[in-house]
């Protein structure tokens, strides 16, 4: 792919200088990054220079991506689908996201300084950094600005619609800074939404913006950013002439805005692109997503199997591969040490590791759990969420000390050795767009049992790789729950199923063709 030496501009004193404070710890190079651009970079993108096949260029934008920073599947579906599509040859990928003050030091000390700008909303002015990095084939840029993004985490903050905004504008922004006008601007959610509205409102009688298509990916239709229309001029800086487009329900919905504005839009799985058709999962917009059902395509996510491997995982007691599962027995041992559980070798352990909130499920488990411990199981849950919840098991967990472990923490290495140790994985969701867990316990022999809903009905197959259950029901679930604990005392069978689940193919192979056709086709 194209580098930073061939793509930056060569620019002036503007790159050299930082005018605001950042502070920020991110190593300024700014003289690799401007010195080292040939001038011909400079050529007007715009004008379509006949020359030979060049790869086609994609910018994500995004709010946080892996390996930086990543508050859920967000982050590794930005991180694991443009490092797949970079690996595939034919893309030169880039990925924009903020840079946030969470993001990890070990990676902001090698970021780039590339230069500074001011950029418009409304009435403001404000600074706008940028930094870069390569990883994996790809380009990421971070958009640098510490009155909006030297917080902790990323999100929940009372001015997050001005944040997401200005982070938005700043794509378009950098476009001419870099000289990189991407063919397809591929958006992820609400906090991106905005990129797609300013691309096909305010620029789009800028002739380097002209070619661009938009590409609308949902993750989640129940963050869809609504806000008082009064903000419209204000806050956004749309004009209004375009009221319209983004005006909902006496309100303005960015999600909204994004599906009308862009070329096409998807979501990240087949299912969950029917469902959000319907009142029960569109959270208020399946009339918009109908209006505009000719443009939507569902594409199930993959995940990085290289980095979800039970034979090479560090997090692990102990590495097993489908050929021979001895050593998850040592998982399993070990994980109920650690968590203060009987070490029963023979007891399934069935498994959460989950946000606690309600859509994930959770009212069908607190519904049966009491009477599912009365089974020879061990049950243990890895999570936050509300509060309601996570005092609910931490009680729980007091009252049954030898039957159920609940970790009310964010943790990836007890993620992974619950993966590894677990014998069967719980995700009743009441709905799940794609859902990244119930691949990832594949990966590890733990068979998932699930609600047929979105990416867990597409990825789970009853009795291939998996259980499921249709209506969302505590009985329905807890029935399936109790097949899967008595087929797993059937020790060759369940074995034939662990190997199925662990060869099922989750990798991103399949859905980043789909993705480079979907481009392809837009670009047509
Ligand atoms: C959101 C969805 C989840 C999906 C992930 C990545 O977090 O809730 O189902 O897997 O995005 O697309």
């Amino acid at each position: 792919m194209a580098t930073e030496k061939t793509t930056v501009k060569k620019t002036t004193a503007s790159t050299t200088k930082k005018t605001t404070s950042s502070g920020s710890t991110a190593k300024k190079t700014t003289k690799t990054a401007t010195s080292a651009a040939p001038k011909t970079a400079a050529k007007k993108p715009a004008s379509k220079p006949a020359v030979k096949q060049e790869k086609k260029k994609i910018l994500f934008v995004a709010s946080e991506s892996t390996p930086f920073i990543a508050t859920g599947g967000l982050a590794e579906v930005v991180g694991s689908l443009s490092k797949s599509l970079a690996a595939t040859g034919n893309f030169d990928v880039r990925v924009v996201i903020p840079l946030y003050s969470d993001i990890k030091k070990e990676y902001r000390e090698k970021f780039n300084y590339l230069g500074n700008l001011y950029v418009h909303l409304a009435w403001r002015n404000q600074y706008c950094g940028i930094f870069s990095y390569e990883k994996d084939g790809v380009t990421f840029y971070f958009i640098d600005n510490e009155f909006y993004f030297k917080r902790p985490g990323c999100y929940g903050y009372y001015d997050d619609g001005e944040r997401f905004a200005f982070f938005s504008r700043s794509v378009l922004e950098i476009m001419p800074f870099l000289n990189f006008y991407p063919d397809v601007m591929h958006c992820h959610d609400w906090q991106a939404a905005l990129a797609a509205i300013y691309l096909k409102t305010n620029y789009c009688f800028r002739q380097e913006y002209q070619y661009i298509r938009a590409l609308f990916t949902i993750h989640n239709i129940e963050y869809q950013g609504w806000y008082s229309l009064d903000l419209l001029g204000d806050l956004f800086d749309i004009y209004g002439s375009y009221q319209h487009l983004v005006e909902y329900k006496n309100c303005i919905n960015l999600m909204k805005g994004a599906i009308e504005c862009s070329e096409r839009f998807s979501t990240v799985s087949p299912m969950y692109a029917n469902e959000i058709k319907t009142e029960y999962y569109s959270h208020g917009l399946d009339p918009i997503v109908k209006r505009n059902e000719f443009k939507l395509c569902g594409i199930l996510n993959g995940i990085d199997v290289e980095g979800y491997n039970s034979a090479l995982d560090k997090h692990l007691y102990a590495n097993f591969t489908a050929d021979d599962f001895s050593n998850k027995a040592i998982c399993k041992k070990e994980l109920q040490k650690l968590l203060g559980l009987p070490q029963k070798p023979e007891t399934p352990i069935i498994a959460m590791v989950s946000r606690l909130v309600s859509h994930k499920g959770l009212d069908l488990v607190t519904t049966v759990i009491e009477e599912l411990l009365q089974d020879d199981i061990q049950f243990v849950i890895l999570g936050t969420g509300d509060a309601h919840f996570e005092g609910y098991f931490r009680n729980l967990a007091s009252r049954y000390p030898d039957k159920l472990s609940a970790n009310i923490v964010f943790n990836g290495d007890l993620s992974r050795k619950i993966y590894s140790g677990a014998d069967v994985f719980l995700m009743p969701s009441k709905s799940e767009p794609c859902g990244l867990s119930q691949m990832i316990a594949c990966r590890y022999g733990t068979i998932p049992v699930v609600r047929e809903t979105g990416g867990l009905y597409d990825s789970i197959k009853p009795l291939v790789n998996g259980y499921t259950f249709t209506n969302y029901n505590a009985h329905d679930m807890m029935y399936v729950i109790r097949k899967a604990v008595s087929d797993y005392k059937n020790k060759e069978e369940w074995a034939k199923l662990m190997r199925r689940a662990i060869d099922s193919d989750f990798s991103w192979n399949h859905s980043a063709q789909e993705y480079a056709a979907l481009y392809l086709d837009m670009l047509k």
